[in-house]
């Protein structure tokens, strides 16, 4: 089965983080964006503001789609959830054919997934990336063994 690799990035993490599943999978990632800039230090307080009062943001998914496949889904945590971007995106899509990816500087990754879950249903699958545990390599290599 073939995957839908979606991401959503402000600094380029989960950017990155998406290229190298990508490139082990054989495709090629798609990038959400939005229509708001999240950019310095006012962007960022901003984004904290929209992640916690779960404000909406309109998305364009910057290339094609195809629904008959499962997603990978990437994120970074935004106030203990995935960015707004995400968000809509997820609306879209039922969880249970989608892989979620969160990446984050430090948080409890799990603690924030099942909150998300508790709420939207459960993910296919599930993954935190933190900065600070340096597991990067070892979650996308499972991610893409995962995956084939
Ligand atoms: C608005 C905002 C809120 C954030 N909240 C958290 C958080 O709750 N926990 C955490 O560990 N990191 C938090 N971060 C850091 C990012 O999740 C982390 O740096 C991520 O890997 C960045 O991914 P990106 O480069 O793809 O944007 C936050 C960043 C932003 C901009």
């Amino acid at each position: 089965m073939g995957y839908n690799i979606v991401y959503f990035s402000r600094t380029g993490v989960s950017k990155r983080v998406a290229e190298k599943v990508a490139n082990g999978l054989d495709t090629k990632a798609i990038e959400v964006t939005d229509n708001k800039s999240w950019q310095g230090i006012l962007g960022f307080i901003k984004g904290g503001f929209y992640a916690t009062i779960g404000k909406e943001v309109s998305i364009k998914i910057n290339g094609e789609i195809d629904r008959s496949e499962e997603y990978i889904v990437l994120s970074p945590l935004w106030a203990g959830g995935p960015a707004p971007a995400i968000r809509t995106f997820l609306k879209g899509v039922p969880s249970n054919q989608v892989k979620l990816v969160i990446t984050c500087d430090g948080s409890n990754v799990e603690k924030a997934i099942n909150k998300y879950e508790n709420k939207h249903g459960k993910f296919k699958e599930n993954y935190g990336i933190v900065k600070h545990e340096k597991n990067e390599e070892r979650v996308i290599e499972e991610i893409i063994n995962s995956s084939k």
